[in-house]
């Protein structure tokens, strides 16, 4: 399907950022099944963490014109046949500067950060990788044990020289086995999560609106009940964890409607993004005690404001975006994506090609 990419030698632009480098991604390249003829590379983003974060959120919010490319990418463009892409947006204007541009490589899921209907029209293969699906649903679990066993409040106890072992939500602490999970998304994310509450035997609900039920069976996942309205998944469950991407449609989907349907003994967790929800909503209930606890990974805005009504709640876990932060997963995600190009150069194995059913190849 991608033959082109071992047939003729190809000129190859990689654009880096703080969390994967250039060099990483050369060496992947190089050590691929693609016929390299010369790499270039140029730098997107701000220098921290924090900053780039911060216009990935933008750019995953409002598309790929919302934050400028690199400036210097243009003098590369003019005989560029292979963009490898982190989290940089390519906006229509790189597209239409790159005349030979055959394919896009981009080391992540998501895929907001790219001009979809541009590379349709230029009949563009986007190739794309999961690399922290596990990271965030292991992360996912933790957080389930964390603030259902109220782990934040005895460290910071305990960091205050106090043994006590009477927290706020003391009375509805309870083993995984006896609760029901609630996964709102059933995706990439939500189903690395279902795999892994499985073995602690308790009843997974959920609701995901386009769930992909021959994925779900793939994956041994018979055992979840597919729910059609998400409210029944979110009076019913324990522990209620979003896991859908963050479009226009989804918005500030959980509502202050959504945490008055919650029990009162429940959880919420949210390991997938802040503008998925409506934060002064969850910040009344949790004040008021009207559900257990929160455990949360992303906020409507990073970084999260130390005047935020979220500082100093009894009842929360709090942690700074992290989820998809491990070691084997970001820094290395170049390695992982040009094996699923190998799997498509040697064995035909489409699965990655994110836009496929909108190009002929
Ligand atoms: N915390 C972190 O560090 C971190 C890292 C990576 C990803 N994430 C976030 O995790 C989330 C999930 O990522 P993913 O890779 O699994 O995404 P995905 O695109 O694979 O899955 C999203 C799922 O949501 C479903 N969906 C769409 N609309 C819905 C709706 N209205 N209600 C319920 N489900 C709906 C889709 O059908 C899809 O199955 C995203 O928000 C992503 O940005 C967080």
């Amino acid at each position: 399907m991608l033959d082109f990419l071992k047939e003729k030698p190809m000129n190859i632009v990689c654009i880096e950022d703080v969390f994967v480098t250039a060099s990483e991604m050369e060496n992947s390249i190089r050590n691929s099944k693609v016929n390299v003829n010369k790499v270039s590379s140029v730098f997107w983003g701000s220098d921290t963490k924090n900053g780039t974060q911060k216009m990935l959120l933008n750019v995953e919010t409002h598309g790929p014109e919302a934050e400028p490319y690199p400036e210097d990418l243009e003098k590369y463009l003019g005989d560029c046949d292979v963009l490898l892409t982190h989290i940089a947006p390519i906006p229509s204007a790189v597209i239409e500067k790159a005349p030979q541009l055959k394919a896009i490589l981009t080391c992540r899921g998501g895929l907001e950060h790219i001009d979809l209907k541009k590379c349709a029209e230029r009949n563009i293969p986007v190739v794309n990788v999961i690399r922290n699906a596990i990271p965030v649903a292991e992360m996912t679990i933790g957080f389930m044990i964390g603030i259902s066993r109220c782990f934040g409040f005895a460290h910071y106890e305990m960091m205050n020289g106090r043994w006590n072992r009477d927290f706020p939500n003391s009375g509805f602490s309870m083993t995984l086995s006896n609760m029901k999970i609630g996964l709102i998304g059933l995706g990439n994310i939500g189903i690395e999560v279902a795999k892994r509450l499985k073995p602690f035997e308790c009843e997974i609900l959920a609701y995901d609106p386009f769930a992909d039920k021959k994925r779900l069976e793939r994956n041994g996942l018979d055992n979840i009940k597919l729910i059609e309205k998400m409210d029944d998944v979110i009076s019913q469950a324990d522990i209620v964890s979003l896991h859908m991407r963050l479009v226009p449609e989804t918005e500030k989907i959980f509502d202050a409607r959504c945490f008055s349907l919650m029990k009162p003994t429940a959880y919420f967790v949210n390991t997938a993004r802040g503008g998925l929800m409506d934060y002064d909503a969850l910040i009344d209930v949790l004040k008021r005690h009207a559900i257990a606890g929160a455990a949360l990974d992303v906020y409507n805005s990073e970084p999260l404001d130390p005047d935020s009504g979220l500082i100093g709640l009894d009842n929360v876990l709090l942690t700074p975006h992290i989820g998809g932060q491990t070691e084997d997963a970001i820094p290395k995600a170049p390695r992982l994506l040009m094996k699923e190009v190998d799997k498509i150069i040697e064995n035909n194995i489409t699965e990655r090609i994110a836009n496929l059913k909108d190009i002929k190849l």
